[in-house]
């Protein structure tokens, strides 16, 4: 995750030019820090606030981060001995720091604020109640690391997910032009009805939103492998993929799920680097076919942050795309290459794109 530098974006009458994931990076901390940090951290406004530069601490490659990042993934009995950490020491300590002082503050002011730290100071009181001493709630570490989940899951993955929508958007004038109409609608329908923010429910409503979005993770599924462990039900050692392939997975063995492969194979979705939101349609989706769509995992593991995420994607573009135009400029890149060096799905080029104002479009 880059910040915005000076030099990152130019602007002038006709409208800014702009790495776009710089600036859904900025949207998607502040998002995090209000939902897990229980903070107005106003990354947007201040691109080198605190907590934004430690977040992007996490994502930044450099050659130690790149191995932390292989062993704890894919070597993860190697973990103790050559104590990789997702976090570095100065990240960790500005966690437990954070999530002392929203706790220590909460507790005192008896403020209420639905959002991950009330919750877990709800779990907290409950132990309390039971005079359970053991409880985890009472691990600072505990609760730091609630916070740092979010922080790991819910920045990077929704980021990249808009900054895609928004690239394939700016490619197709005519469906952000729908895609705008269906956002000002909402807000007039919202306004009409006495509110000026739009509801839970209003945006769930928004169909071609959805269909916008479910096409961007089919096309660039941000999380593109998926982990299991082999475990046969049976006492058997070994599990047959057959009739599918002639192999064995052993008992024990890591499995490796490619969902990018998955969502760009043509028996399944035909012409896939085609962007074509209407494959969601409710008629077209009652057609898919079973476990052909994995972006957020599937099963006992999946990911918990989906909706969240679904969320947070959908509100950055509503706010964004209501009064801005994404349009293409000499330096947008062609073709997205993925970034290699990455572990989610990256453009390994930063994404520009020229941002115009439109109130009156
Ligand atoms: C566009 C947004 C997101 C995408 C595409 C995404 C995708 C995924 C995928 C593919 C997995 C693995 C599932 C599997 O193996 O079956 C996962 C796991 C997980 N995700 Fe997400 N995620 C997103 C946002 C979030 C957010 C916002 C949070 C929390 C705030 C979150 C929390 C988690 C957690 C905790 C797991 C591990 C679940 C487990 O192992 O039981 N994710 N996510």
């Amino acid at each position: 995750m880059r910040s915005l530098r000076r030099g990152d974006s130019t602007s002038d009458r006709n409208g800014a030019i702009v790495s776009i994931k710089d600036i859904c990076d900025l949207y998607n901390t502040d998002m995090i820090a209000s939902i897990a940090f229980g903070l107005r951290s106003y990354s947007l406004r201040n691109t080198q606030s605190e907590i934004g530069s430690h977040c992007q601490d996490i994502f930044r490659p450099n050659m130690r981060r790149i191995i932390d990042f292989f062993v704890i993934f894919y070597l993860p009995k190697l973990v103790p001995l050559l104590r990789s950490k997702l976090f570095t020491e100065s990240h960790s300590e500005f966690l437990r720091r954070v999530i002392q002082l929203v706790i220590e503050e909460r507790e005192r002011g008896g403020i209420l604020r639905n959002d991950l730290i009330e919750m877990l100071l709800t779990l907290k009181k409950e132990a309390d109640l039971q005079q359970d001493k053991s409880h985890f709630t009472h691990h600072q570490d505990f609760l730091a690391a609630q916070a740092a989940s979010f922080e790991v899951a819910g920045i990077e993955t929704c980021s990249s997910s808009m900054s895609f929508a928004l690239y394939e958007l700016a490619k197709q004038p005519l469906m952000q032009a729908r895609l705008r109409r269906e956002i000002r609608e909402a807000f007039r329908r919202q306004s009409d009805d006495g509110s000026e923010s739009l509801s839970y429910e209003r945006i769930a409503s928004m169909e071609y939103l959805r269909m916008v979005v479910e096409e961007t993770l089919r096309k660039y599924p941000i999380v593109p492998l998926l982990e299991r462990e082999c475990t046969p039900t049976s006492k058997k050692r070994f599990y047959s993929l057959r009739p599918h392939a002639e192999c064995y997975a052993r008992r024990g063995m890591p499995i490796y799920i490619s969902n990018l492969a998955i969502h760009h194979d043509p028996k399944y979705w035909p012409d896939p680097e085609r962007f074509d939101p209407e494959r969601f349609s409710a008629l077209n989706k009652s057609h898919q076919v079973p476990m052909s769509y994995l972006p957020y995992g599937a099963g006992p593991h999946n990911c918990i942050g989906m909706q969240i995420g679904q969320l947070q994607i959908k509100l950055g573009l509503i706010y964004f795309l209501r009064q801005h135009q994404v349009e293409l400029c000499d330096q947008t890149v062609e073709q997205i290459s993925f970034d290699p060096k990455f572990a989610l799905l990256a453009s390994e080029h930063s994404i520009y794109l020229k941002i115009v104002d439109c109130y009156d479009l």
